[in-house]
């Protein structure tokens, strides 16, 4: 079985002290393949040495974080741009909008986020959204931009069932993670009809673990929970899970 674990942080420090363990496990579980998105520039440099560490299994992404979002977002933003020219990177990301922890910068996130997805358009490369309390201002954004050629997945998705096929209209693909697998998140629901061809599964570690894990550190090995979660909700088999899923990440991704 070959999975892809399309969101991971492995470069925090929360994975200082085990880090080749923990892709050895992700590897024990099927998870061959890791994509790392960027979340500012104090975060690329530790970024690109779990990649220069393990290049045949973790690939970088070039973005920034909403929550990075302030008053030094012109530097920010020449940074990602800056390193995107290199022609390293498989996607912009992560990028887009918070609005749950703070609400000061709203007008420069969406400036952001906007700017760098033209940037993904310019490059022909796929987007890694971040959406939190922000849909609206999401769809108004991408909608703006979309002519067609902008590509991606709205990652850690967490909306309802309007919201899910209101991103895959806007030609996005919905990344599912731990909290698929959470009591009462709704997400089951809210995806159960969308199109296998439109989902990907990640971890987002070290956050959000999957149950029974949940609160605490995520690690990519639980993608494989998250494949057997969706399983049950697609009423087919992990195999199957696992087949489409990667096929989708190495289509939209270029893997
Ligand atoms: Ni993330």
């Amino acid at each position: 079985m070959h999975l892809i674990d399309t969101h991971a942080h492995l470069y925090s420090e929360q994975f200082d002290a085990d880090l080749s363990e923990v892709i050895e496990r992700a590897a024990q579980n099927g998870v061959q393949r890791i994509l790392l998105p960027n979340v500012d520039s104090n975060s690329t440099e530790r970024l690109w040495n779990v990649v220069n560490a393990y290049p045949e299994r973790c690939f970088p992404m070039m973005g920034i974080h909403p929550c990075s979002v302030n008053e030094s977002i012109a530097a920010e933003l020449r940074h990602v741009e800056t390193e995107l020219a290199k022609g390293k990177y498989i996607a912009v990301g992560e990028i887009g909008i918070d609005l749950f922890w703070d609400k000061t910068y709203i007008k420069e996130q969406i400036a952001a986020f906007e700017q760098q997805m033209e940037w993904a358009k310019e490059l022909n490369l796929p987007i890694a959204l971040h959406c939190r309390d922000s849909f609206d201002e999401i769809f108004a954004s991408v909608e703006k931009v979309q002519d067609g050629g902008l590509r991606g997945v709205l990652h850690c998705f967490t909306g309802n069932e309007a919201q899910a096929k209101r991103t895959i209209d806007l030609g996005l693909h919905i990344g599912l993670g731990g909290v698929l697998t959470f009591k009462n998140s709704g997400v089951a629901d809210a995806v159960k009809n969308v199109p296998m061809e439109k989902i990907l599964l990640e971890t987002d570690s070290p956050y959000l673990a999957p149950t029974p894990f949940r609160g605490k550190r995520n690690e990519s090995a639980y993608t494989k929970l998250v494949a057997e979660k969706l399983a049950e909700v697609k009423e087919i088999s992990i195999e199957e899970i696992a087949s489409i899923t990667t096929a989708n990440a190495e289509r939209l991704f270029n893997l």
